[in-house]
């Protein structure tokens, strides 16, 4: 054991001492705003605002009947443009980055063949989706490379964990039954996913529906998702991730990253501080932070001649669709994997003017996402309706059970007797959900079907929880009310250190086998992630 694990292991084994680190960043020193350490690209960065927008690809059914659209899709490496002058290498959805875009119809079913050209095996998970177990991307569910051999998945252990390991292809069927909303489809293989979202395995996936189309909220070129990541770049402008190991065996990162990594670019849709020119009027967009560990606090700040003044969001939707009504915000804070919708009117400031996208949780280099430079009038828009979308009210006092999940960082009790060690390389402590370390065989929860439960999750630093399946709402932070990111249907809670928060969930439609973790990766990776079977 190196020293400077053993220093991590002391910091961070009191649960306690959040701050204090001696070259450790568990926490970013100053406002704290996130669990991670600070990988610095090894070129210089490219200047802020340069490179225009990219705007993901919307991916065509390679079929559509009276009931589905099937797609296919192919996760390949390719060669993209991302620093301007250079080559990254990225691991795409069609070879893309971000993948394409799938749009699709509330009740109409989508199926997808995701086929596996890579080196290494996948799972692929659609994110917010209310999908059957065995289309859900479990993270044993592994699609080996095509034309690898069956016993040389280079994960053999997790066929015992019941997870179904294929060769070549898998198809996954979306029931989508379920409200409009921006989800996201990404990859998640069991102790691998911080490194195959990082290099690319991440696209949108739009639901849409009556309720939303009926609000007349803006459309076409005024829609934007907006998939914000950051990554370090090494000298030739390669994806830099502190793997251990380059063939993921072992998987794991190195220790001095173990709690995240942060890095010093930041990505809208695949390309650096993009700018993006709009007209004086309203753009509906869909933010969604696709980063492996940062948080970002967004703020719009509008230069104009009179100096610099902010510009508000009006949120109307969140990671489960619509609110109820739309919620005026200053900013906009999402931890990994959450999504806001909202509706800026570039109609507030004068032609001419740049409104960069800030973010306030960063320092230097990241302190800024992107730019919209005002360059033309636009069609005086319709406001945001008052009323928005029905949010049915989940009822706690029906609930039929409480259950408590402590997503906090402890010594693995397997680890002495050999049990659960230590293939990772992690040693002998892990991110864990109630004292347990992610294992395939056991079920922190197993509700019934159509039950009410109140789930509470406790941390020790800061945790963004996601519960697969379905979505939830928040009813507590701490014993006060939800926090202003809380309203409407979630599916991942961004919790901070110390934090304790209450969600009421419903599990409908699909029994089966499913996962609730962490999605700050570095820590669903090493092991803070937990089944619950659904009967
Ligand atoms: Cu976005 Cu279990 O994942
Ligand atoms: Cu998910
Ligand atoms: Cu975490």
């Amino acid at each position: 054991m190196s020293v400077s694990r053993r220093s991590f292991l002391r910091l961070a084994g009191g649960l306690g001492l959040v701050g204090a680190t001696a070259g450790l960043h568990l926490v970013d020193l100053g406002p704290r705003p996130q669990t991670g350490s600070l990988l610095r690209s090894g070129r210089p960065l490219p200047r802020p605002f340069a490179v225009p927008l990219p705007v993901p690809a919307v991916a065509r059914p390679a079929e559509s009947t009276g009931d589905v659209d099937r797609y296919e899709i192919v996760q390949r490496e390719a060669d993209a443009e991302i620093l301007p002058g250079t080559t990254t290498r990225v691991w795409g959805y069609d070879g893309t980055f971000p993948g394409p875009t799938i749009r699709a119809r509330r009740g109409r079913p989508v199926e997808v063949r995701f086929r596996n050209e890579l080196a290494v095996p996948t799972a692929v998970h659609l994110h917010g989706g209310h999908t059957p177990a065995d289309s859900d991307g479990y993270p044993t569910d592994l699609v080996l490379p095509a034309g690898a051999r069956a016993g040389r998945a280079g994960h053999g252990e997790h066929r015992d964990h019941g997870g179904e390991v294929v060769t070549g292809r898998r198809d996954h069927r979306y029931p989508l039954d379920q409200r409009a909303a921006t989800l996201w489809y990404h990859d998640h293989a069991m102790d691998v996913t911080g490194p195959h979202v990082y290099r690319g395995l991440a696209g949108f996936f739009l639901v849409g529906d009556d309720e939303d189309d009926a609000l007349g909220l803006p459309g076409d070129e005024r829609e934007l998702p907006l998939m914000i990541a950051d990554r370090a770049f090494d000298g030739d402008g390669a994806f830099l991730y502190p793997a251990l190991s380059p063939d993921e065996r072992p998987p794991g990162v190195e220790e001095r990253f173990m709690a995240g990594v942060l890095g010093d670019v930041v990505l809208v849709n695949g390309a650096p501080w993009p700018g993006h020119e709009v007209a004086r009027t309203t753009y509906r967009l869909r933010l969604l932070n696709a980063s492996n560990a940062r948080r970002y606090e967004l703020a719009l700040e509008a230069d104009g001649d009179a100096g610099t003044r902010p510009l508000a969001f009006s949120q109307v939707g969140t990671d489960g669709g619509l609110l109820e009504a739309p919620r005026r915000r200053a900013t906009v804070t999402l931890a990994p994997a959450e999504r806001a919708d909202v509706v800026v009117d570039f109609a507030a400031v004068p032609t001419g003017t740049r409104v960069v996208l800030a973010n306030r949780l960063g320092r230097g280099s990241t302190a800024r996402v992107m730019a919209f430079d005002v360059v033309r009038d636009g069609l005086d828009d319709a406001a945001v309706p008052e009323r928005l979308g029905e949010v049915e009210r989940l009822d706690p006092t029906e609930a039929v059970t409480t259950r408590t999940f402590a997503f906090q960082l402890q010594r693995d009790p397997g680890a002495e007797s050999g049990v659960g060690a230590d293939d990772t390389g992690l040693g002998p402590h892990r991110w864990m959900v109630s004292g347990r370390p992610f294992s395939p065989d056991h079920d922190h929860a197993t509700p019934r079907l159509g039950d009410v439960e109140v789930w509470r999750f406790l941390t020790d630093l800061h945790h963004p929880v996601h519960v697969h399946l379905d979505h939830f709402q928040v009813l507590a932070r701490n014993g006060r009310d939800p926090g202003p990111g809380d309203h409407g249907w979630k599916d991942t809670v961004d919790l901070l250190p110390g934090e304790t928060c209450e969600v009421a969930v419903r599990f409908t439609d699909h029994a089966g086998r499913y996962v609730f973790h962490c999605h700050n990766l570095e820590h669903e990776d090493m092991a803070m992630m937990a089944n619950f079977s659904v009967s």
